[in-house]
């Protein structure tokens, strides 16, 4: 009853994308970006032996063009009949230091093709992954419907000697007076249940509940469930050489290991279904498909160079922070001005007087899920762009993601339209700003997370992102191509290597005329 509220309040503050008006084109365009396949109905149980399992399924290497043919089957290994599944797959060589990721097409019986462009030569191994079985993915879009609000966000508020914590969301049950925080500008909504004693300006932090409390209907959920809700193993893995000009053979080493020996040249075969991948890896650096070439910046000085008389602006999450205390930990002349905000919150600044470089860093507004934030650098992304003169020397690089996995996908596409307005106010008053998105990555999952924040729920804002921002003169830092074509194991905040490659694509944008 309490969910159905919920669900009803955030379906009305979460106009004008709710499904209950008339879309517009737009919104159409947008939720259709979105759209995935149908999945088992619930609340009738799943039982184990008709779920989607790795162990059981299969998969065939087409060797002509480099496809992997996948076919789910249950625990029972019978044929799954209908899609739904998240399958990721990747082509990638230890050795070598290349990676790709391959574009899964759900054919919606059951099985799935896996396609890759042949972009080295010599060996590759196919890594394809059942994340979630498609069973998964209805019980976790059943608690973004039922529990919007699974994590619990509060506020201290405090006058004098008085002062008193409570509950905010996006949505809150009007169960008791609130205090209204809906930003003027944006039209961003947040609620906070009124203080007792104090008034709605007496606001102080913004903080996350503690992670158990959150999720514990999930949890119970999730305890209900008997069938794996995630998988984090690699269903197969196949060995397969790439020969420029060979014979056509094909040896079977074990059940595991094939090696297939292509004839003719290795080409990129063209894909209807699904554009290219945006790079892959050789030798350990990103190589961009299409778009600007990637230089590397791999000495300081290479990239105090490209910075210079630039002022570069960070807004987001933790995982565009991370490009921030990148640049600050390779570049000896860029120092941290002690701006005193709390640890890992922000905002931050760091300055090159020498060469007049200067790189901000501030978080997004609500949700997020730090540990505690004041009140009052609670800003806007959109805001903050319309703070902006810009112009050829002003960078602005947004990374807005990770904390709106919880939610329906509206709220975050709500967002995303605020910053898109923002932008093209910007671009429109000062053509020459460079504006660069970085996408969402998939992450390392446990029960709680994949429960708030699984990669079915960021690929869907990772697509959502890609629609939003379609047409615009802005560059992409592809995050979830770049994390799934790499070795190194799927996180929320990338390992170095990763981070250094992102910022080469970055710099590449800034400087395209760079030397390698
Ligand atoms: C599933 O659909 C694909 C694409 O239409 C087709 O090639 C394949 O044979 C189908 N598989 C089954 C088991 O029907
Ligand atoms: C909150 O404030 C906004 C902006 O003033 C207003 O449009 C909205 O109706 C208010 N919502 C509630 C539930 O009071
Ligand atoms: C509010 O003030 C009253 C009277 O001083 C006090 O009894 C009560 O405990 C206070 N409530 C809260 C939630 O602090
Ligand atoms: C778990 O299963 C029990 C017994 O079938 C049911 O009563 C309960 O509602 C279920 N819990 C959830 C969260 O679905």
């Amino acid at each position: 009853m309490l969910s159905l509220l919920l669900l009803l309040l955030l379906t009305f503050v979460s106009k004008p994308l709710t499904i209950h008006h008339q879309l517009l084109p737009e919104e159409r365009r947008l939720l259709d970006s979105i759209a995935w396949p149908e999945t088992p109905r619930l609340p009738v149980p799943i039982s184990l032996k008709t779920t989607s399992d790795p162990a059981h399924s299969t998969f065939t290497i087409l060797p002509v063009r480099l496809e992997a043919l996948i076919q789910i089957r249950d625990f029972q290994g019978r044929p799954k009949h209908f899609g739904g599944d998240l399958v990721i797959a990747r082509l990638h060589d230890r050795t070598l230091g290349a990676g790709v990721a391959g574009r899964v097409v759900d054919h919606l019986n059951g099985s799935y093709t896996a396609v890759f462009p042949l972009l080295w030569e010599g060996r590759a191994q196919v890594e394809v992954t059942l994340v979630h079985p498609s069973e998964a993915i209805s019980v976790l879009h059943r608690l973004t419907m039922e529990q919007p609000n699974r994590l619990s966000y509060f506020s201290l508020f405090r006058s004098g000697s008085v002062s008193e914590t409570v509950a905010c969301n996006e949505c809150l049950p009007p169960t008791q007076p609130l205090c209204n925080y809906t930003d003027l500008h944006t039209g961003e909504p947040w609620f906070c249940y009124k203080p007792k004693n104090l008034s709605c300006d007496t606001r102080i932090t913004h903080f996350r509940g503690t992670h158990k409390a959150d999720t514990h209907s999930g949890f119970l959920l999730a305890s209900n469930l008997t069938f794996p809700l995630w998988q984090t193993i690699h269903f197969f893995c196949k060995l397969i050489y790439f020969r420029p000009s060979g014979t056509t053979q094909t040896i079977s080493t074990s059940q595991m290991f094939v090696f297939i020996f292509l004839s003719g040249q290795p080409e990129v075969k063209s894909s209807t279904v699904k554009p290219e991948p945006a790079g892959y890896y050789y030798q350990g650096a990103w190589r961009a498909l299409g778009g600007a070439t990637v230089h590397q910046f791999n000495n300081p000085s290479a990239i105090s160079q490209c910075l210079t008389d630039k002022v570069v602006h960070m807004y987001g999450d933790s995982t565009i922070r991370q490009w921030f205390e990148y640049l600050n930990s390779v570049l000896p002349d860029l120092k941290e001005f002690n701006l005193h905000s709390a640890k890992r919150t922000g905002p931050f600044m760091s300055v090159d007087m020498a060469r007049n470089i200067l790189v901000k860093y501030r978080p997004h507004a609500p949700p997020l899920s730090w540990t505690v934030i004041p009140a009052n650098e609670l800003h806007y992304v959109a805001n903050e762009l319309d703070g902006i003169v810009g112009g050829s020397r002003t960078v602005v690089v947004l990374s807005v993601w990770a904390h709106f996995g919880s939610y329906p996908i509206e709220v975050y596409l709500r967002r995303l339209l605020s910053i898109r307005r923002a932008v093209l106010r910007l671009l429109d008053r000062a053509p020459d700003t460079l504006v660069v998105i970085r996408t969402a990555n998939l992450r390392a999952l446990t029960l709680g997370i994949a429960l708030t924040n699984s990669d079915w729920y960021t690929l869907q804002q990772d697509r959502a992102l890609r629609a939003v921002f379609k047409g615009l003169n802005v560059h992409l830092v592809d995050a979830w191509d770049m994390v799934l074509a790499h070795h190194l194991p799927h996180e929320i905040h990338p390992r170095p290597p990763i981070i250094k490659n992102m910022i080469d694509v970055l710099l590449s944008y800034i400087c395209p005329q760079e030397k390698a």
